[in-house]
């Protein structure tokens, strides 16, 4: 085991290390990745062992705390979550202010924050091991709720109420499509769809949204707040956004007449900004094992379904072409996980706004895993340090003079 006493007694050095390619920032026990074979595992099981076999809810227990739950651990975290489902009502007034036009995302994160405001004994960094537990259950619980509602404010429409008879991703689908005045019984493959969907963005280290629920948390704010930033963190198109960039991007091929060898090029440009969305990874370099197992997905899902989406054969279109392209193959750029999700995203109904709103939901036992790490071995406040270079001292001139 490492000693972090010892690791943070050690300091003076300054390394430089932009984009932290090759810094790490804490230990961790709670996900295993390695780029160059394309392994990922959660506490030890592999993900396409969990991706098979698991749920969301499991993996989230898994991820959270430390070990797969007995049937009777199963039972009481799926029922303390169904019991904290509902929003306190006055949660609605919040929805009420933003504008139909306003991004999920930037709903989602408002409302997890105002958490804070209805359940403040969340704020004090001193809360008992069981008051914590119950900040986190409230999450699980509360954000396919909020994030359901972020929807049906975008559609005009009115907000359906948990229905706790439900599964956790059944109840989710039943608050985004049902109507109160029809019954509503998602699709069991949907319904698996999502679940895999979730467990394969449930963590990934020390990724941009995580580090940075880690670096918010490290100065001792609540979780609901550490949470927020995480998805604010996510909602960039370099990191989650990318889901919902990657079907833009597809779009935008498919209107231009689909022509995929004139986006290649522009993405091998070096004067174009365009990037192939969807591709390359910081640390995978030979294959992410997620993107294998939604492809697999993707083509299940899709046939069950009867769905036939044109915009599938463009990306198929396009990952061959860069896969045999020497740009790309030269830098190691391979489709991510992101790169097929909002096709099955789509297929199942999903808005493209609401893409990134699903990997957060996904992500959140992952944030509130890294987050309970960080607090446990109560690491000091996260603070990089920086190489000056700028001017050396300078003498003030009055305004009237510059
Ligand atoms: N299209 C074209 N060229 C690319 C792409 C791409 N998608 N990604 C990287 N490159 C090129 C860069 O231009 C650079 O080329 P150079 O060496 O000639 O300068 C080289 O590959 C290395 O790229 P970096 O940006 O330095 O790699 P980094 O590790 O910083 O970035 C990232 C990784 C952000 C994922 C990048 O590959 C990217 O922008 N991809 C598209 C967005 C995306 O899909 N993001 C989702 C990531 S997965 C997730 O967050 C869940």
């Amino acid at each position: 085991a490492v000693d972090i006493s010892k690791l943070r007694a050690q300091s003076g050095l300054i390394t430089l290390d932009v984009g932290y390619k090759n810094t790490g920032a804490t230990t961790s026990e709670v996900t295993f990745l390695d780029g160059e074979k394309g392994i990922l595992r959660y506490r030890g099981y592999s993900i396409e062992e969990l991706a098979e076999k698991s749920t969301f809810l499991e993996v989230a227990y898994l991820l959270i705390h430390g070990e797969l739950p007995t049937k009777d651990q199963f039972d009481k975290w799926g029922h303390e979550i169904t019991m904290h489902t509902l929003l306190h009502e006055d949660m609605r007034k919040i929805f009420d202010g933003f504008p139909t036009s306003a991004h999920p995302m930037g709903v989602l994160s408002s409302l997890v924050s105002s958490l804070t405001a209805f359940y403040p004994e969340s704020l004090d960094p001193n809360r008992s091991p069981d008051g914590v537990n119950l900040t986190i259950t409230r999450l699980m619980a509360k954000i396919p709720t909020i994030a359901a509602w972020s929807y049906k404010n975008e559609m005009g429409h009115p907000a359906n109420y948990p229905d706790n008879s439900k599964s956790y991703v059944a109840n989710f689908l039943w608050m985004m499509f049902g109507m109160r005045t029809m019954q509503y019984e998602p699709d069991p493959v949907i319904v698996d769809a999502l679940d895999k969907l979730l467990i394969l963005h449930a963590d990934h280290e020390q990724n941009c949204s995580a580090s940075t629920v880690r670096i918010v948390g490290s100065s001792q704010a609540s979780l609901y707040v550490s949470v927020a930033a995480g998805i604010n963190a996510l909602w960039g198109r370099l990191h989650g956004g990318a889901n919902q960039a990657v079907i833009e991007m597809l779009e935008q091929i498919k209107a231009d007449g689909g022509n995929v060898d004139k986006f290649i090029a522009k993405a091998k440009d070096k004067d174009d900004p365009f990037r192939l969305m969807g591709f390359g990874h910081r640390v995978y370099k030979n294959f992410d094992p997620r993107a294998r197992i939604i492809k697999a997905a993707c083509d299940n899902v899709l046939e069950k379904l009867g769905v036939h989406d044109s915009t599938l054969e463009i990306a198929k279109k396009l990952e061959e072409v860069a896969l045999n392209d020497e740009y790309f193959v030269k830098r190691s750029l391979y489709p991510n996980v992101d790169f097929y999700s909002g096709i099955i995203y789509r297929a199942i109904g999903i808005p493209t706004d609401m893409f990134t709103v699903m990997f957060a939901l996904g992500r959140l036992p992952g944030w509130i895993a890294q987050w309970k790490e960080m607090r446990e071995e109560n690491q000091p406040i996260g603070r990089p340090r920086q190489i000056y270079t700028g001017h050396n001292l300078r003498n003030y001139v009055s305004m009237n003079e510059r």
